[in-house]
């Protein structure tokens, strides 16, 4: 049965190193080599800051997968579903690798971020990196608990990972999508908190959701919480962290799934709203600067690629 990436289902870390690579012309080889030997990299450093919890993933852009890897794609990959409506925007970009590091130690992160730059060399040009951290007690720069309602235990796995029946090359897999969110502090804060409350549809302190009828429909887990023609409910697996300094701050979104679908149809409730007028308040506070989606191969697809 194939592994995935441990990092995919991994619980929360108190430092994230996002990086963000297009490959130059000519190195898809080089390329295919190096991302082979990621999962040792990752092993070795654990093992050897094993107090840290270390966990690392890589996962192949939408439009570089062909390049990457003629012979078979994840038969849902495609571009970051880029969204517009009146002043409610998600932008969409292309990268060709992604590389999420997490750890409890900012300088492992440190050296495994410059292992990895040290070993793609000159075959890549860094296009995004974001520093990010673990803010209060798991909270989003907002202040309010970021996660909560993520799937627990063995689910994360049915939620995030492709099953052997549905792709049996891709099994183990994930597809992602990652947002850089900035935020307006500013404007948030000159919200009571009863207002920035509504805007979530969750309390700020004890972090308590409110009761079904009390939720405004433009509450971002209104917004974000949907059910599929069956009744089921639409899940995704969130490893989001808050990234910043003090010129910018916003939250570093991370979204693996099964399917591309459920991230897609969460953005549009957000974006478009329910075709009633209301889409999700929280983004007048926030603002989606790049959008990118990947494959995030299992362990045995990124070891054979050395053979
Ligand atoms: C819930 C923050 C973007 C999907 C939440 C919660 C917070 C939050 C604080 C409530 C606690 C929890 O269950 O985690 C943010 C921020 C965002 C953002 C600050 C951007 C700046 C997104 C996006 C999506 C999304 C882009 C998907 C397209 C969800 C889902 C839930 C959730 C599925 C759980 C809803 C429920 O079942 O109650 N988010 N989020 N979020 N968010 Fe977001």
């Amino acid at each position: 049965m194939a592994r995935e990436q441990f990092g995919i289902c991994a619980e929360p870390n108190l430092h994230g190193s996002y990086l963000l690579f297009n490959v130059l012309d000519d190195k898809n080889a080089f390329i295919r080599a190096a991302l082979s030997r990621l999962p040792a990299l990752f092993d070795d450093y654990a093992d050897r800051y094993s107090e840290a919890n270390l966990i690392g993933v890589v996962a192949i852009g939408a439009a570089y997968w062909d390049e990457f890897y003629p012979q078979a794609r994840p038969d849902s990959l495609a571009p970051f579903p880029a969204m517009h409506s009146g002043d409610r925007v998600a932008p969409s970009d292309s990268y060709d690798i992604y590389v999420e590091i997490r750890s409890d130690r900012a300088d492992v992160n440190h050296i495994v971020s410059t292992k990895i730059c040290q070993l793609f060399a000159e075959s890549v040009e860094l296009s995004e990196q974001i520093q990010a951290f673990r803010f209060l007690d798991g909270r989003d720069l907002t202040g309010f608990v970021d996660g909560t309602e993520n799937p627990q235990g063995l689910h994360r796995r049915e939620v995030a990972l492709v099953k052997e029946q549905d792709q049996p090359l891709f099994a183990g897999g994930s597809y992602l999508h990652v947002q850089r969110y900035e935020h307006n502090i500013r404007l948030w804060n000159s919200l009571a908190e009863h207002e920035q409350e509504d805007v979530y549809g969750r309390t700020k302190y004890d972090n308590i959701e409110y009761k079904s009828e009390n939720k405004p429909l433009t509450a971002h887990t209104k917004r974000t919480s949907l059910k599929d023609e069956n009744g089921n409910s639409l899940e995704i697996l969130r490893q989001s962290m808050p990234y910043g300094d003090m010129k910018r701050k916003g939250l570093f979104f991370v979204s693996y799934c099964h399917s591309p679908k459920p991230f897609e149809l969460m953005l549009k409730s957000m974006v478009h709203g329910d075709g009633e007028g209301h889409s999700d308040h929280l983004l007048k506070y926030t603002q989606a600067e790049t959008g990118a989606a990947f494959f995030a191969p299992s362990l045995n697809f990124l070891k054979a690629l050395a053979e």
